[in-house]
């Protein structure tokens, strides 16, 4: 399966901007994600329709939400279902990043509500799971993670299309501060989110995505993307830029 390069642009970039950034990365890239790669950008949702265009033509690129509310269309004021989602072109939905766990509030059987429904209703889902410093330094990593994980699968079904269910490790502390977590973090944090997918899924856990997320750059995209049980990078801050994410797209 190809590694998947991911971009979440937060609640950054207007329309028209978000539109040129995404423009100027295909142009970058010479119109094709690279061998091997698939270039997921995730822009708010009122850029989605601007920055599909700009994707229109490339090869490799796909076009994901940074949320929506577990439920069909209906008289949830303020909320997007994931049928207006996949109507804007979305391929694929966060569920469960740090910031709407530690900010907005949202619970764990929330986020596995959000992970069940999207794939039953067609998107491709990446489950963020992560520890904060003070969870990392009480040795709380393992039982932090796997709740998180054991939650937010609680409703996929044990055969689920391994290119369907992507997690991403994003630990707390590493995200938008520039403390990347280092080596032996990343594959230790690693292969616990491998062997938790392996106790539900079996076999087809091998095949399924294990993205890193927290200050990935240019610099140090290349060493981490080579860790055992990397299939991709989720960026935040380096994604803004077409410049950076490029390089990293290609690390
Ligand atoms: O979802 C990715 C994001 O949380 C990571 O942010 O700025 O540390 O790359 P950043």
């Amino acid at each position: 399966m190809k590694k998947l390069m991911a971009g979440n642009w937060k609640m950054y970039k207007l329309k028209d901007e978000a539109k040129e950034t995404a423009s100027a990365l295909v142009k970058l890239l010479d119109g094709a994600a690279p061998e091997g790669r698939e270039v997921l950008l995730i822009p708010p949702f009122t850029a989605l329709r601007g920055v599909r265009k700009a994707l229109k033509k490339a090869k490799g690129f796909a076009l994901g939400a940074q949320n929506f509310y577990p439920s069909a269309q209906g008289a949830f004021t303020g909320e997007i279902a994931p049928e207006m989602l996949l109507d804007a072109g979305c391929a694929y939905a966060l569920a469960g990043h740090s910031e709407r766990r530690h900010i907005l509030g949202e619970s764990d059987a929330f986020v596995g509500e959000k992970v069940a429904f999207g794939l039953e209703k067609g998107l491709s889902m990446i489950l963020c799971v992560g520890e904060t410093l003070e969870e990392r330094n009480a040795g709380r990593l393992e039982e932090v993670v796997r709740r998180q994980m054991e939650a937010g699968l609680a409703g996929v079904a044990p055969g689920v299309a391994p290119e369907r269910l992507t997690v991403a490790y994003e630990p707390v502390w590493a995200i938008g501060t520039g403390l990347t977590a280092g080596p032996r973090e990343i594959l230790d944090a690693h292969a616990l989110v491998r062997g938790v997918l392996a106790e539900k899924f079996a076999a087809s856990a091998a095949s399924m995505r294990i993205l890193y997320g927290g200050s990935v750059k240019p610099e140090n995209a290349n060493e981490i993307i080579l860790l055992d049980n990397v299939d991709g990078v989720l960026v935040g801050g380096s994604s803004l830029s077409a410049e950076s994410f490029a390089k990293i797209a290609a690390a």
